[in-house]
């Protein structure tokens, strides 16, 4: 049929991030077509740590629980994010009763029992969990997160070790943002490469690929592609989406005048993304998911960020208030031209 995911039946699976309280539990359009493109789902936000343990030890999995439950019942992959990040991670985690730091043993156990907990609750259940999020800074360095800066380096191979007891046939993967930079691919390299030579295994990559009109290249996202799976991992595609807007970022010590002709600069499609606009969104995918077909053998998935625009992050990010359309479908959850193009893309290859 007519679809995204019959089109890529064989090459890659085509998922979506599902937003609880945005998209699927009381809208039906967005179910309508989440249910006829995506063969995969993966958690936006109900499965992070600051969600499902807000306090020490008090576990919340009633939207996790319906998440999975919904991706079961349609036959879906199912993606868990994330185990451990720095950023969504609750305060507690890292402090104890004083608001001191704890120790690095009592921060290894509380990673230990947070990701038994969650990834043994769902054990048999999710294809992959994405076990370590963002870990390495854009110019390649460990990031100085708390877990780094309490566990050491050490704290990627327990978090990967600790998923593998309690789901011991999931896949694991390390997720990261702006991978087409060289210096970060190096850097995540070397990091995955250091736990698989320690004996831990690590399923996967995760390109999260929350890309502009112009940026990154697809020379050097390819580039990545090639030096990821060279690890003898896959490499998956796990956040993606375009953002049609300008990338900048409002001078808050300019004048309040300047602020606001800038933010009006920064949201400059309010009232409708004009033709040419749609046309260079569709051409910009259709690079992307040449590219992706081109690597379908290392290719897992290819998770878009969300399903309609009015759901994107993007709405509110550099800055808050803004009108992007990053996405596959509309703000009516209507399927945008081009995406017949990326079917029959993916039709022929
Ligand atoms: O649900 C609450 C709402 O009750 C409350 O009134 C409101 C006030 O701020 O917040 C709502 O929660 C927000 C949540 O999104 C749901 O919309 C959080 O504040 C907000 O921080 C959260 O943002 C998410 C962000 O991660 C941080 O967790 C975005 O939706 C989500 O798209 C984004 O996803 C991340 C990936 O996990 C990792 N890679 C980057 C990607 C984009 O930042």
């Amino acid at each position: 049929s007519n679809t995204l995911k019959d089109a890529y039946n064989g090459k890659f699976y085509i998922g979506t991030a599902l937003n609880l309280n945005q998209i699927w539990e009381r809208n039906e359009k967005a179910k309508e077509v989440i249910e006829t493109h995506f063969n995969s789902i993966v958690a936006e936000n109900c499965m992070k740590s600051e969600n499902l343990q807000p306090r020490e030890g008090e576990f919340n999995f009633t939207d996790a629980d319906k998440f999975v439950e919904y991706g079961e019942k349609h036959g879906m992959h199912i993606i868990g994010h994330t185990l451990i990040w720095h950023s969504q991670a609750p305060t507690w985690f890292f402090k104890d009763a004083n608001g001191n730091d704890v120790s690095r043993e009592v921060l290894i156990e509380r990673m230990r029992k947070h990701i038994h907990t969650v990834v043994g609750r769902y054990k048999g259940r999710i294809r992959g969990w994405d076990v370590v999020n963002e870990a390495i800074l854009d110019n390649g360095e460990w990031r100085k997160s708390k877990f780094y800066q309490i566990v050491g380096e050490d704290f990627i191979k327990l978090a990967f070790q600790f998923a593998h007891e309690a789901d011991p046939n999931t896949e694991l993967y390390y997720n990261d943002y702006s991978t087409a930079i060289p210096a970060k691919r190096e850097g995540i390299y070397k990091m995955v490469k250091q736990v698989i030579d320690s004996g831990v295994k690590v399923h996967g990559i995760g390109m999260q690929e929350h890309n502009g009109l112009d940026h990154p290249s697809i020379e050097e996202t390819e580039n990545s592609i090639l030096r990821f799976s060279s690890l003898g991992v896959k490499v998956m595609v796990t956040e993606m989406e375009i953002s049609v807007l300008p990338n900048g970022r409002p001078n808050m010590g300019a004048e309040i005048s300047d602020r606001v002709a800038y933010r009006k600069e920064l949201n400059p499609y309010v009232d409708g993304l004009p033709d040419e606009k749609m046309k260079e969104l569709g051409a910009r995918y259709k690079e992307f998911f040449s590219l992706y077909l081109k690597h379908q053998d290392k290719i897992d998935r290819v998770t878009l960020w969300g399903v309609g625009d009015g759901d994107s992050w993007k709405n509110g990010f550099p800055v808050p208030g803004r009108t992007d359309y990053p996405l596959l479908f509309d703000r009516e959850y209507k399927v945008k031209p081009f995406v017949q193009d990326l079917i029959e893309l993916g039709r022929k290859k």
